[in-house]
């Protein structure tokens, strides 16, 4: 996510800026900028890359002035580049803005202002909001502000000043964080605690559509109408370390919990709830084109490999494409069929895994279109393959993939949807209920992760067990190989995953008295069969966790215990199934006493071969 900073009061911004923004660079960035007020004009500095490139051209020229706002861009709509970091400026430089977040809205309003003369210098659709100023600039800057929030859509963390009116900042948010650094004689504006610690403790934790006017005396905060907001002072008793992690224990954890905020962002400008349609403004893709489409790749490594797996049964079962799943570093080298038209998919994360990298070009050599779903702007895959659908989880810390995933698979179901409507294999009415449920899944893993005493007891009751299968058949078994991983990969614990159908041919040797086997029951068509084998492994004294929908009562007759899930179509039940998987591996690591952001052996970006 981008990193904002604010300062007003008696000392120079500038400094507290560089530093916040340092503070904050944990949050990943690619590009960072500080406006100040100089005088009576603002003066703008920015620039793509670190912020020691930043440093280096305000060198021995340093903004002077007391007011001041600063960004650290983790780039979502243009790529990284000089134009497009932040802050941004109407043409006159007259109204400057910071924002995280997606303006959703932001084409229209852009074609608007263009149509009134505008000059927009960025792909950026934040950029729109300070065109904007100066188009509703109407003497008053809380109320230019409040016109604003009426025209875009989206979610954002925004933070204006204009030379109209010196003496003040204002800051406003929706589904995107923001905080108020509460000094003497001065004030501090940040997206994230660890950018104000070390000036102050007392802060405002912005809640939506609050609006805070703040100056150096002080702060007043406002709602869209005008009702005056009386906040609460919240004192942070943080260390900077436990900041980073917004006051989790780790990185890992704190991503578990952004999953309700990762999917509706990567939700946003993509599921249209008005019409119930999915779009890809993106791909433009034609139902000609898609016609021509007789073979699909999905290619990737380790959780993204996983993710490409519950696309396969998206793609095969909506869009009534073949659809086959590769491990990158055995695709490059086993000369696949490939041919014009077959569209190859690579899912990556962090856009720069070494084998994921060397399937696309391996593709795209053999003739394949070429499709890039990742998380990083500007990454190597984003910048390689013919069209990039990106992952808005945000940056990602912890080695061990967890919103990623989610979001991956998101990407992939929306995908499938939209491209079985556009082959007609899959009727209106079922890609309707499809989006209405995809609707409900923020707030639905929201209860779900609100909910997890019951999977930290399993976790520490079972981790001193050497030995762990996950079950499943269809989707399940396919989010079970992900639990699997998650599993083994940070408490060290050996775990398997195996389609629960399989286990007879061989593994089930190894079931034996205590054994914990997970067992997947999301998936009605083959509800009956996986119940089956959960009685097969119970017959030889393993200790059976299922995970379940809510309401399932017949699980309880065979399992030892169940983990209820909230009850969603069986195409969206992976986006919540795996959510205990991720928490039992957590708390069995934690248990065990591992390193669970770092764990042993393991890159987060597995750059070599
Ligand atoms: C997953 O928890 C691991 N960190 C690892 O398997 C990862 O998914 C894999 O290395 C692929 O990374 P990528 O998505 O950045 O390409």
């Amino acid at each position: 996510m981008c990193g904002i900073v604010g300062y007003i009061g008696k000392e120079q911004a500038a400094p507290f800026l560089l530093d916040g923004m340092s503070k904050l660079e944990y949050r990943g960035y690619d590009s960072a900028g500080i406006a100040v007020m100089e005088g009576s004009k603002i003066r703008l500095e920015k620039c793509v890359g670190r912020l020691d490139a930043l440093r280096a051209k305000i060198a021995g020229d340093m903004p002077v002035g007391t007011i001041g706002i600063g960004h650290t861009r983790w780039a979502t709509h243009g790529r990284p580049c000089d134009r497009n970091s932040h802050p941004h400026a109407d043409e006159s430089g007259k109204f400057v803005v910071v924002h995280n977040g997606i303006i959703e809205n932001y084409l229209v309003i852009k074609e608007e202002l263009l149509a009134k003369g505008h000059v927009f210098l960025s792909e950026t659709d934040t950029e729109v909001v300070s065109h904007l100023m100066a188009e509703l600039w109407d003497g008053d800057f809380e109320s230019t502000v409040k016109k604003i929030l009426k025209v875009i859509k989206g979610s954002y963390s925004l933070v204006f000043m204009t030379e109209h009116e010196p003496g003040k900042i204002i800051c406003t948010k929706k589904d995107n964080p923001l905080v108020i650094g509460l000094g003497e004689g001065e004030n501090f504006i940040a997206s994230d605690i660890p950018a104000i610690i070390s000036r102050t403790r007392r802060t405002f934790i912005m809640s939506d559509g609050e609006i805070a006017t703040v100056t150096a005396d002080g702060v007043w905060v406002q709602d869209i109408n005008g009702t005056p907001i009386s906040k609460k002072v919240f004192v942070v008793n943080w260390n900077a370390e436990a900041a980073e992690k917004g006051g989790f224990e780790h990185f890992m954890l704190k991503e578990i919990y952004e999953q309700p905020k990762a999917i509706r962002d990567t939700m946003t400008g993509r599921v249209d709830k008005e019409n119930e349609t999915i779009t890809f403004p993106e791909l433009n893709w034609t139902s000609e084109g898609m016609a021509q489409i007789n073979k699909i790749f999905i290619v990737a490594c380790g959780t993204a490999y996983h993710a490409g797996i519950v696309g396969k049964y998206y793609l095969e079962q909506l869009a009534r494409v073949p659809v086959e799943v590769d491990i990158a570093s055995e695709f490059r080298y086993r000369s696949p069929l490939i041919d014009s038209n077959t569209l190859c998919i690579v899912i990556s994360q962090s856009g720069e895994t070494s084998d994921t990298l060397a399937a696309l070009r391996e593709a795209k050599k053999l003739g394949a279109r070429t499709l890039g779903v990742t998380n990083v702007v500007g990454s190597a895959v984003a910048r390689e393959a013919d069209q990039v659908v990106y992952t808005y989880a945000g940056p990602e810390i912890a080695v061990a993939s967890t919103k990623a995933y989610t979001t991956q698979i998101l990407a992939m179901l929306m995908l499938a949807i939209y491209v079985g409507r556009l082959r007609n294999t899959l009727a209106e009415d079922r890609a309707k209920e499809l989006v209405r449920g995809l609707g409900m899944v923020p707030e639905q893993v929201h209860e779900l992760l609100e909910n997890v005493d019951q999977i930290k007891v399993f976790a520490r009751q079972y981790a001193s067990c050497e030995d762990a299968f996950f079950l499943g058949r269809s989707l399940d078994y396919a989010v079970a190989l992900e639990g699997a991983l998650k599993l083994k990969e940070i408490s060290y614990i050996h775990a398997e995953a195996y389609a629960a159908g399989e286990l007879k041919h061989g593994t089930l040797a190894l079931i034996v008295e205590g054994v914990p086997v997970i067992v997947l029951a999301t998936q009605s068509d083959v509800y009956d069969k996986t119940v089956s084998n959960l009685q097969e492994v119970k017959a030889r004294e393993a200790v059976v966790i299922a995970i379940g929908f809510v309401g399932d009562e017949n699980l309880k007759k065979y399992a030892d215990s169940v983990i209820y899930i909230p009850k969603t179509d069986k195409y969206i039940a992976p986006l919540m199934a795996v959510l205990p998987l991720q928490l039992l591996a957590y708390y069995a690591a934690l248990t065990r006493g591992c390193d669970v952001d770092k764990p042993r052996n393991l890159a987060k970006s597995v750059t070599v071969e």
